[in-house]
């Protein structure tokens, strides 16, 4: 009881943007509503259809219209004090992927703290060796692109492998059984599981744990499953907005870095190019602050594209999926 008023506290001073009853057409009645069918903020709102709206707050279609547009334009109008953010960007560190190819794309140094880095794409384009090696790697010296820090891995799918950090731990000089030690692994056995266990890295984290990486492989495959059908899309999109909203919190809070996998789907409405596109679409999209899209290239190497990113272009970058994990050269 106490705990859950600390949370909603917590909520209200770190949030403090628009409230759901900022939108025309929306007064605390139907705020209650929307709150009680788990629709807690703008992005919540944003990414409604008018006729879910319309039948969770009892209003009519064209005011549920007219509320949702609201919501999505007033999410681009969030300012932040310049000296506030030069600030916050001081404490920014990186962490090395292995490959300067893959971390020029990254802005030079790797994946960021206080941010969200999405790779998706097809099975077998390197999410997973990817996340393997960033837990290996955060646990560098700073000066050899690490964090000096450990890596949570939640998995989802059963896909993390100890002879894995092994082998990517001899490969940068690291004792492998060390390595493996600062490593917390974690099964998530559906949705509601994967969502509890970021409480419990908070918590690991207050209690002093070094923390500085967090990896979700996959971050959608639960939801996707459980979430199955068109009826359920709004009520899945709203989970993971909620998850992502949190995910992003604890990576600000505590400065650490944040790698999730996301599967691909075929995108029946492309008729050129590649016809992939994101689990999770426009949510996943809004929340990350770096998507990488990974495909295989020419003679066993992987491409990384950077999709979308508040300060980088659009490039592409080759590597490796080798013995000792994400590297510029192929396995000789
Ligand atoms: P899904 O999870 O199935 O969607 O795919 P993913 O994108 O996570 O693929 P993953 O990162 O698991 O990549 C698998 C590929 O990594 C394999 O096809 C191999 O090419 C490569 N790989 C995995 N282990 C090794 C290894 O020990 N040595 C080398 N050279 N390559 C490896
Ligand atoms: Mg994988």
């Amino acid at each position: 009881m106490a705990k859950s008023e600390d949370k909603e506290e917590e909520k209200k001073k770190t949030e403090g943007e628009a409230k759901l009853t900022d939108i025309p057409g929306i007064g605390p009645g139907i705020a209650a509503k929307l709150e009680a069918a788990g629709v807690y903020d703008l992005m919540g709102l944003a990414v409604m259809s008018p006729v879910s709206l319309s039948d969770m707050a009892g209003v009519g279609e064209a005011v549920a219209r007219k509320a949702i547009q609201a919501a999505r334009g007033m999410l681009n109008l969030g300012f932040s004090d310049g000296m506030e953010f030069a600030k916050k960007r001081e404490n920014v560190f990186f962490i090395t992927t292995g490959s300067k190819n893959l971390n020029g794309l990254l802005g030079g140094r790797g994946v960021e703290t206080g941010a969200l880095t999405e790779a998706y794409g097809a099975f077998g384009s390197g999410k997973t060796q990817l996340g393997l090696t960033l837990a290996v790697n955060v646990q560098l010296p700073k000066e050899h692109g690490g964090a000096n820090g450990k890596a949570v891995f939640i998995d989802t799918e059963g896909t993390f492998r100890p002879d894995r950090i092994r082998q990517i731990a001899e490969g940068v000089g690291a004792n492998p059984e060390k390595v493996l030690k600062n490593i917390l692994v974690a099964r998530a056995f559906n949705s509601d599981h994967q969502i509890l266990l970021l409480d419990k890295i908070n918590e690991m984290i207050r209690d002093g744990e070094p923390i500085k990486l967090i990896i979700i492989d996959s971050l959608t495959a639960h939801f996707r499953a459980e979430f199955a059908g068109r009826g359920m899309l709004a009520d899945r999109q709203q989970k993971l907005n909620r998850y992502l909203h949190n995910l992003m919190k604890a990576a600000e809070q505590h400065n650490l870095a944040i790698f999730v996998t996301n599967q691909v789907m075929a995108n029946p409405a492309m008729m050129f190019g590649d016809p992939t596109t994101a689990v999770g679409g426009n949510i996943v999209g809004h929340a990350s602050t770096y998507r990488l899209y990974l495909r295989r290239g020419k003679q066993g190497s992987r491409v990384a594209k950077m999709i979308d990113s508040p300060n980088l272009p659009e490039n592409e970058a080759m590597f490796y999926l080798t013995g000792k994990g994400i590297r510029d050269e192929q396995d000789g």
